[in-house]
């Protein structure tokens, strides 16, 4: 990671770095953040299929809701203006369980959790830390590859955000989804959503929902403006156009050496031998 001038882009707080959209200030206050029963949270590691996943989840709704920007994103004044709105909020967030707000766990709100193969999703974030500019620069691949496996990246260690989440599979207002089972049959993960949030949607409903959320239709909404460019439910850009990058599976062999694939492995099956998922 280049050092010039740069070391102001991320902050760490407690042990976790975020950039400074997310201010200090907020993130010591997000304890006191007052959760309604109805409130449904989008979480997930940075580049696992958020905004895809908040493509679905908006046009599922036939009722107004609104998808407000990560909870974790802006300075104090960001708790009051979610306090204001009126309608059911889907509130999107990078944060892992630790650190997420105990009210809405207290009231039980439903939590929806979105993971990828973390192989993608380092090459993922691999661009985005190249593209993105409210991010360190990263010189080369090899570089990328040794500062996510020590966690030392915005959001901290992939391994360590899906195990606190995954110690809680078992608790019935989470629903765990794979980026990968919606990529192999996206009708079925939708119907399972539209259970999970007891929304009544017809199968003709969720077909064209499907073609509507296909990565070429989204990548095209952005880039003709026909969904707002200004808004994104990532905490680390406002800039939709750096969301819709090749949306595969697999894409980390292209990436990958064989070394780094054997190290990587290992490391995996360290981390997740106590996790049943
Ligand atoms: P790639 O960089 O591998 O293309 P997030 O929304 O969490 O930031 O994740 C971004 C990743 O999801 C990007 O992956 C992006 O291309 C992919 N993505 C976004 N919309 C998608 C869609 N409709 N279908 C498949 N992948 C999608």
């Amino acid at each position: 990671m280049s050092s010039s001038g740069e070391a102001e882009l991320l902050h760490t707080f407690k042990g976790i770095p975020f950039t400074t959209r997310s201010s200090p200030e907020l993130l010591k206050s997000l304890d006191t953040f007052d959760a309604r029963e109805d409130d449904v949270l989008l979480v997930s590691y940075p580049k696992s299929g958020t905004h895809w996943l908040a493509g679905v989840i908006t046009k599922l709704y036939t009722t107004q809701v609104t998808i407000t920007s990560p909870i974790e994103f802006g300075d104090i004044s960001r708790l009051e203006e979610l306090n204001k709105l009126s309608s059911k909020r889907i509130i999107p967030t990078h944060l892992d369980y630790n650190m997420l707000p105990p009210n809405f766990k207290n009231k039980k709100c439903k939590m929806i959790y979105i993971s990828r193969n973390p192989k993608d999703t380092a090459v993922s974030m691999f661009h985005y830390y190249r593209d993105n500019p409210n991010l360190p620069t990263v010189d080369t691949w090899t570089a990328f590859f040794d500062l996510f496996l020590k966690g030392n990246v915005v959001c901290g260690s992939w391994f360590d955000h899906f195990l606190s989440w995954a110690e809680h599979e078992d608790e019935k207002n989470i629903l765990f989804l794979f980026y990968e089972d919606m990529k192999k049959d996206l009708p079925k993960v939708v119907k399972e959503i539209s259970l999970f949030l007891n929304l009544n949607v017809s199968d003709s409903d969720i077909q064209d929902i499907c073609k509507k959320s296909s990565f070429s239709e989204m990548k095209n909404d952005t880039e003709k403006e026909n969904s707002d460019p200004n808004h994104t439910v990532c905490a680390l850009t406002s800039n939709r156009k750096l969301i819709f990058r090749k949306g595969a599976v697999g894409d980390w062999k292209n990436y990958f050496t064989p070394k780094q694939n054997i190290r990587f492995q290992e490391i995996f099956n360290e981390k997740m031998k106590l996790s049943k998922m």
